[in-house]
């Protein structure tokens, strides 16, 4: 296991559509894997694209503990379809954008789809936190950072001004620092 280099935005990895998988079960995807754990680990964070640590492959983990099994997801392959055109606000954080929050709209409830590294298929439906985490981690594969998701730029701020605006609307971070509330 390695604990990887987490590509910030403005490099190029993030702007493109990473490639889908072509053998999840492939040896090199359960290391990249194990590697992206690992380095989700050491930084403290949500979730975690492959794209991220500079792999442009459809691979994403994350942690969403209303999964039911409190255990981390990995996921190969992802596809997510929007259940219904309600859309909540909520706060995120990017470990490729560090420092920053900002206000973002997502689909309050999604299904999503993929394929673990040993084969096993999953397929969910998610709302809230959840479902921000999902749609946050998979918009990565699409070179798609959290910004160009706001519809108030006004609300991109530093995590240290976070706080005037914490009493206003729950804290639930995406992919960031875990310090969702
Ligand atoms: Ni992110």
């Amino acid at each position: 296991m390695a604990i990887l280099k987490i590509a910030r935005m403005g490099h190029p990895v993030l702007a493109r559509p990473a490639a889908p998988v072509p053998d999840p079960g492939a040896p090199e995807i359960a290391a990249l894997i194990e590697d992206m754990i690992a380095t989700l680990a050491d930084i403290g964070g949500r979730g975690l694209a492959a794209p991220q640590v500079h792999v442009p492959l459809r691979v994403v983990i994350f942690h969403a503990p209303e999964t039911g099994d409190g255990e981390l997801t990995r996921l190969v392959n992802p596809v997510i379809e929007p259940l219904g055109d309600t859309m909540e606000d909520g706060w995120e954080g990017c470990l490729s954008v560090p420092g920053l929050r900002g206000m973002v709209p997502r689909h309050a409830r999604v299904r999503y789809r993929g394929v673990t590294p040993e084969g096993v298929a999953i397929d969910r439906m998610a709302e809230g936190l959840h479902a921000r985490v999902v749609q946050h981690e998979c918009d990565h594969l699409d070179g798609i950072l959290y910004p160009m998701r706001m519809t108030d730029l006004g609300t991109l701020v530093f995590e240290s001004e976070l706080r005037w605006f914490a009493t206003a609307a729950p804290v639930a971070t995406a992919d960031a620092e875990d310090n969702a509330a």
